[in-house]
């Protein structure tokens, strides 16, 4: 199996996309020198530049190529050579108009061509062009010496994803009669009985388009679902056309959890090496923070295996309303962040910043002042840092703890009529996940299916759509041993968007001890509190807002109430038996307080009468085997999920980290050696212990005490093993 282009070689890969298009011949010596001078070695080729390859339909100029290729492998840069099939040449779309993608509004893009953009994924004539150029490219390039990988397409799903043309409508008819066999199924699948909308015949089936009313929920989740297999299959017929002449390991590149329509799970399957684009979001003030999960989501969907940055930004962007330039030290912070979670390869967009086009105003890493600049600078540093480290390719960051990652649950809670317009399967995610990044805790994300067993603990902060298989694996995992911290608007629906029969969280009730009989969104500002029992037998109050549920115990203990808002009101409890449930004394599994929290009462099917007089539950805690259940029914922030998940973190026998909380620590294990990557994000100065035998790889020296890391400063360590300080 062909994996990564370096196997076996410690070296960090080191460039960016390079678009010698742009630029007169002369330039592209200046360019190869400078490469070499900033310590690149590897650049992505080609992606935009399928008409000067293919100037006429069928008519090929690689002439041009060949001598880049040549050039580049002279002065030692090797090539990721991409297909350009994410931008076909105006002689395509004027040949085949009917290839073009139409919006759910049934405009054909482009109008006229003059941007980038796939043509319809569904379009047989697009396939059919896109497998000739990716063939001859193959086929004239496999033995090149300069080509050591190959880069399928651009950032499949960007900017396009969902068609709605008439290709796309059969297509999906298709795609249903493989999933569903027949009308029957799909009418089942889809619940049709709804609005009386059963189908009699396939040709009146289309993809969800403009409607009335909401479109049937169900039928848009398949759409998804739908589209995401057709940019897959592209990829495929790409990928497939390449490896029937060429041996060199294949990629494309994600956009981890920024994409809206592929499913990184089900991609990654399907390429040699796994590599990913970010980019900082300049509203977030805490963008090292998103920079790590999705590092973490893309080391996660290849399995754990080390992974290619292959887009980010030496500075500002230029698509984003304020493009906030990265501060001095940002850049190569950045990268080490990608580094410390996995990633072997560290590449930019894009080589020399574009005089024209929409691009122009984009940061790169030979800038618009050229190399007497900061960024120019800068640059050369990494390169140089990224030397010094290159024995860490190889190694691989295992993580404690694991966040549940499922794209089609994802889509299903986007889809219109939720109960809030406030509940985020993203913005729950990145608050649990901000949680454990604070507490210095290294986590995976994982499919609700996948094997959890090397878990402690399994966080779900958004698993509305939850099929009875990872229920039954969520239950399994608890029942031997593990934690598992489910958030609520979770275990709603199947796999068809339809409610769990028994009502909401029946799938995963075993597990949890609890059940939700209703839901209680919020008011838009509306603000209330639950009641957190301290160790010290005091009770705080903690800050909720967007959701609260009635939560109905069956065995767990409620460590929690509502204290204010909806599920506060004493009426819930009045038309329930005082028996009902399961007798606190005889509650099955003894479920006793841990490490912080005491309980406020145990399972009698309400909030018992204590608890009672304070609200619903809002938090619980249930023995399951030899493991533990936590169900969180509202939406606390980041601050205040602290003594949550301390306690969870109790039952699970982790340990968060001691350090001050800008202080990010990563440690990637190596086979002799593990690597610790130290990231001070604070602007003050910070000091991390180490054990003897520690080296400082920037300064290649012996560490003889704790390293001193000045604000913003950065270091790698190499440690022994096993001798190391238990730094995840
Ligand atoms: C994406 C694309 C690049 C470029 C950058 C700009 O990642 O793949 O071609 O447009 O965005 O940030």
């Amino acid at each position: 199996m062909i994996t990564s282009p370096w196997e076996g070689v410690p070296t960090v890969a080191f460039g960016g996309d390079y678009n010698p298009e742009q630029w007169p011949r002369e330039v592209w010596e200046d360019d190869v020198a400078l490469m070499r001078q900033a310590g690149v070695n590897m650049v992505s080729l080609g992606m935009f530049s399928w008409v000067f390859m293919e100037p006429e339909e069928g008519v090929f100029d690689f002439g041009w190529l060949d001598d880049l290729l040549d050039l580049l492998h002279a002065g030692g840069i090797s090539v990721d050579l991409a297909t350009p099939t994410a931008s076909p040449p105006a002689w395509f779309y004027h040949a085949y108009p009917q290839a073009r993608v139409r919006t759910r509004d049934g405009v054909p893009l482009p109008l006229g061509p003059g941007s980038r953009g796939m043509a319809s994924p569904n379009s047989p004539e697009y396939r059919t062009a896109a497998v000739r150029i990716a063939t001859e490219l193959a086929k004239r390039y496999a033995d090149h010496p300069a080509v050591v990988m190959w880069h399928v397409h651009n950032e499949y799903g960007a900017p396009v994803g969902e068609d709605f043309s008439d290709n796309a409508a059969r297509e999906f008819r298709l795609w249903l009669q493989r999933r569903y066999t027949d009308l029957d199924g799909l009418n089942e699948a889809w619940g049709t009985a709804f609005w009386g909308q059963a189908y009699s015949d396939w040709s009146h089936v289309n993809p969800p388009g403009p409607t009335p009313s909401v479109p049937n929920p169900s039928q848009s989740l398949d759409f998804a679902r739908f589209t995401d297999h057709q940019l897959r299959q592209c990829y495929i017929a790409e990928r497939d056309a390449i490896r029937a002449h060429a041996r060199q390991p294949i990629t494309t590149n994600f956009m981890a959890n920024e994409c809206p329509t592929t499913d990184l799970f089900a991609w990654a399957k399907e390429v040699d090496i796994v590599s990913n684009d970010h980019y900082l979001t300049a509203a977030d003030p805490q963008g090292h923070i998103g920079l790590a999960l999705a590092a973490d989501l893309t080391r996660s969907v290849g399995g754990g295996k080390p992974w290619i940055m292959m887009e980010h930004s030496t500075s500002a962007v230029n698509w984003q309303p304020r493009n906030v330039a990265k501060r001095p030290g940002e850049m190569a912070r950045n990268s080490l962040g990608h580094l410390a979670r996995g990633a072997d390869a560290i590449c930019f967009f894009q080589w020399r910043a574009s005089r024209f086009g929409a691009e122009k105003f984009h940061s790169a890493m030979l800038p618009h002042a050229g190399t007497d600049s900061r960024t120019w600078r800068e640059v050369r540093g990494l390169g140089t840092t990224l030397g010094e480290v290159g024995e860490i390719a190889g190694s691989t960051v295992r993580a404690q703890a694991a966040i549940l990652w499922d794209t089609e649950s994802h889509w299903a809670q986007s889809l219109q009529w939720r109960p809030s317009v406030d509940v985020d399967a993203k913005e729950r995610i990145r608050a649990y996940y901000e949680r454990l990044w604070r507490d210095g805790i290294t986590t995976d994300f994982a499919h609700p299916e996948s094997d959890l067993s090397a878990y402690r603990l399994v966080v779900a902060p958004a698993s509305y759509l939850l099929t009875d298989a990872a229920a039954a694996n969520l239950t399994r995992y608890v029942a031997q041993g593990g934690t598992l911290v489910v958030s609520f608007f979770s275990g709603v629906v199947d796999e068809h968007d339809a409610v769990h029969e028994g009502g909401f969280g029946t799938p995963l009730r075993e597990a949890l001890g609890v059940s939700v009989e209703e839901f209680l969104p919020m008011r838009s500002g509306e603000r209330a509190a639950l009641s957190w029992p301290e160790p010290d037998g005091g009770v705080r109050e903690l800050p909720v807002d967007t959701w609260q549920e009635a939560v109905i115990t069956h065995g767990a203990q409620v460590l929690a109430t509502f204290a204010s808002g909806p599920a506060a009101e004493p009426g819930y409890f009045q038309d329930r038996d005082a028996g009902a449930g399961t007798p606190a004394a005889a509650a099955p599994d003894g479920d006793s307080a841990p490490g912080s929290a005491g309980g406020a009462a145990a399972g009698d099917g309400r909030a018992g009468t204590e608890a009672a007089s304070h609200g619903m539950p809002a938090i619980t805690r249930h023995s399951h085997g030899s493991g533990t259940g936590w169900y969180v029914a509202t939406k606390l922030d980041v601050e205040h999920l602290a003594p949550v998940l301390g306690a969870a973190y109790a039952d699970a026998g982790l340990s968060p980290s001691t350090l001050p909380e800008q202080v990010e620590v990563v440690r990637r294990h190596g086979s002799g050696s593990d690597y610790v990557v130290i990231l001070n994000h604070s602007h003050v100065g910070a000091t991390v212990p180490f054990e003897s035998g520690a080296h400082d790889l920037l300064t290649d020296a012996p560490l003889s005490g704790p390293l001193d890391l000045p604000a913003g400063g950065h270091a790698v360590v190499r440690v022994p093993v096993p001798d190391s300080p238990e730094v995840d």
